[in-house]
């Protein structure tokens, strides 16, 4: 007997493994359902919320929730749009995010997010909070005025690399990325090397001496939207 699950995603029949996520049984069938905080290689977090989607009506975070046989998803409908527009909107004005001077651009998920999403000025008020900087590490440069709190960095830190360089502290709009030790991120066992710095999904954390290798137009999301390489595999199986 078939271990498989069968569930529709906008009414499309999806097959999956049990176990998998609604988010992983997507990928798989090139279904892109759009995420900050999910990282293929990390356990997710469900944080961001912008991979929210209806199960059975009700909205849960695809890249936490598991499939199960007969769910009805939806995921590409114009509700789901504008919650995901919110939460990107409300991310760009509780930050300071100068795309047009950043060495993420082109590169970076939130901004490639935004324009995925058609968003091109917030409709929100710019909060234009006071964040630190820190420059300390001979290699890794970290910008609070682009943390987004996806968390992907404390993840990598411990799972990727096996160590515990990043966590939260604070709370609400209080609440920010810190390091592992007395105040700096020098004084903590990070290496130029660890994943955890390139699981950023924004210009928060920086390799130095790199900056803009790559020239802007010719980086990842310049010349295709972000998902397009998930949404490629229904594309190669339709032919
Ligand atoms: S991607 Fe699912 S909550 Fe962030």
């Amino acid at each position: 007997m078939s271990d498989k699950i069968k569930f529709t995603i906008d009414g499309v029949e999806i097959e999956a493994d049990s176990g998998q996520t609604i988010m992983q049984a997507a990928d798989k069938a090139g279904v892109y359902i759009p995420r900050l905080c999910a990282h293929n290689a990390l356990t997710p977090h469900g944080s961001c919320r912008v991979c929210t989607v209806r199960v059975n009506g009700r909205p849960q975070a695809a890249c936490t929730q598991p499939v199960a046989p007969g769910i009805i998803v939806e995921n590409d409908t114009e509700e789901m749009k504008k919650n995901r527009i919110n939460i990107v909107d409300m991310l760009f004005v509780e930050g300071n995010h100068f795309c047009m001077f950043c060495e993420k651009s082109g590169n970076c998920e939130l901004q490639a997010m935004a324009y995925r999403l058609g968003i091109s000025a917030p409709s929100h008020e710019y909060l234009f909070p006071k964040r630190e900087l820190d420059a300390s590490h001979p290699d890794i440069f970290i910008d609070r005025n682009r943390c987004i709190l996806c968390g992907r960095c404390v993840r990598a830190s411990k799972e990727l690399d096996n160590k515990n360089v990043f966590q939260f502290i604070g709370r609400g709009i209080n609440k920010t990325i810190a390091v592992n030790a007395e105040s700096k991120l020098s004084e903590t066992d990070m290496k130029g090397v660890d994943l955890a710095a390139s699981a950023c999904p924004v210009g928060a954390i920086l390799k130095k001496r790199v900056g803009f290798t790559i020239p802007v137009g010719q980086r990842l999301y310049d010349s295709k939207p972000i998902g397009t390489d998930i949404e490629a595999v229904s594309a190669e199986s339709d032919k």
